[in-house]
């Protein structure tokens, strides 16, 4: 059956149906390509799309913007403050306003149940730009990369997750690699497992789509043979700043080291990061951490952030071509 996803949302990975995952990654390299080349169409002229960001962003504001701007459409950005978001009118209001005046919405913010809501009411295509839960987007610009930096099809891909294994990132992993049919795992601490209901869903989605689902505490075992090793902060954007010492503790033996690089035996091994990532203590946070706690990276070091290895800022850079890819998928003339 031909992909037509006109008029949809994209709230989740589960929106998609393995073919449907496999077609927009196919669009982001014609349109990826089509930009190198000199040669793209604009495919959203006079369509305007409202961005919400109710927490902090540079690669999926910056993303959505270059994306639209290259299409022909316009945005708005909707930051934190400045608008009755929340605190004056509630989501079901605001989507009924906004779908008024916008052919799209994305939004980024905090409970899965809100970008829910805006999509309910909206009658306009959501999407989502990152929640507590999810970070569906995120994940296709890693299929994009993975795909640029192997020989393989997706579903003969290893990729391990190290870290928070209920992190939004690796959630949203989980579902994505699962549906396309790849062997994931997940390293994690037991106390930062997803929940059981979540497991059973990536187990479902494994044996129906050919793949494999493995969590476990092992960081060294999970790591053996692995394509891709992929990881995020300790702690998620609204988390509670005092959870510092608790995510240390728990999670600096699940740091990406050199040595846990070579524990892949797999020389070819890339390292994966949505970032921002606290690879050293030049930042605010990343100094903070380092004086409070003697420690001057955390879930990477920055000889892995800065190797030949580490494929960041292709994961980066391919967040807009295939933000570009939904946008027009779900509303291109
Ligand atoms: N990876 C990612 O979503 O980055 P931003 O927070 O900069 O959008
Ligand atoms: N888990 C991180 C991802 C940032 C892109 C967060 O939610 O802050």
């Amino acid at each position: 059956m031909p992909v037509n996803l006109l008029g949809r949302n994209v709230l989740t990975l589960d929106d998609l149906s393995p073919p449907e995952i496999r077609y927009l990654l196919r669009l982001a390299a014609d349109l990826k390509a089509a930009k190198q080349a000199g040669t793209e169409v604009p495919r959203l002229v006079r369509k305007n799309i409202a961005l919400i960001f109710e927490k902090d962003s540079t690669r999926t504001r910056s993303g959505f913007e270059v994306a639209a701007y290259d299409q022909g459409a316009h945005v708005s950005y909707i930051g934190p403050s400045g608008s009755h978001i929340g605190h004056k009118e509630s989501m079901k209001d605001t989507a009924r306003v906004l779908g008024r005046m916008y052919d799209a919405i994305e939004y980024r913010g905090f409970g899965q149940h809100q970008v829910e809501q805006l999509a309910t009411y909206a009658g306009v295509p959501v999407y989502n730009g990152l929640t507590n839960e999810d970070h569906p987007t995120q994940i296709l610009a890693d299929f994009m990369t993975m795909r640029e930096f192997t020989h393989k099809h997706l579903s003969d891909v290893t990729v391990t997750f190290v870290g928070e294994g209920r992190d939004n990132v690796a959630k949203s992993l989980a579902i994505g690699a699962a549906k396309v049919g790849m062997d994931i795992r997940i390293a994690s601490p037991k106390a930062l497992w997803p929940d059981e209901q979540f497991c059973a869903h990536v187990r479902e989605l494994a044996e129906r789509n050919g793949g494999q689902f493995r969590l476990d505490v092992d960081v060294e075992k999970c790591v053996e043979g692995t394509d891709f090793v992929y990881t995020d902060v300790w702690l998620s954007m609204g988390e509670d700043e005092s959870g510092w010492a608790e995510r240390i503790a728990l999670l600096t033996p699940y740091r990406v080291t050199r040595a846990l690089m070579q524990a892949t035996g797999n020389s070819y091994t890339k390292f994966m990061h949505c970032l921002p990532a606290f690879h050293d203590d030049s930042t605010e946070v990343g100094a903070r951490v380092a004086r409070d706690y003697g420690i001057d990276c955390m879930e990477v070091t920055d000889e892995v952030f800065e190797s030949e290895a580490s494929i960041v800022f292709d994961q980066a850079e391919n967040r807009m071509h295939t933000i570009k890819a939904i946008l027009v998928a779900t509303l291109g003339n």
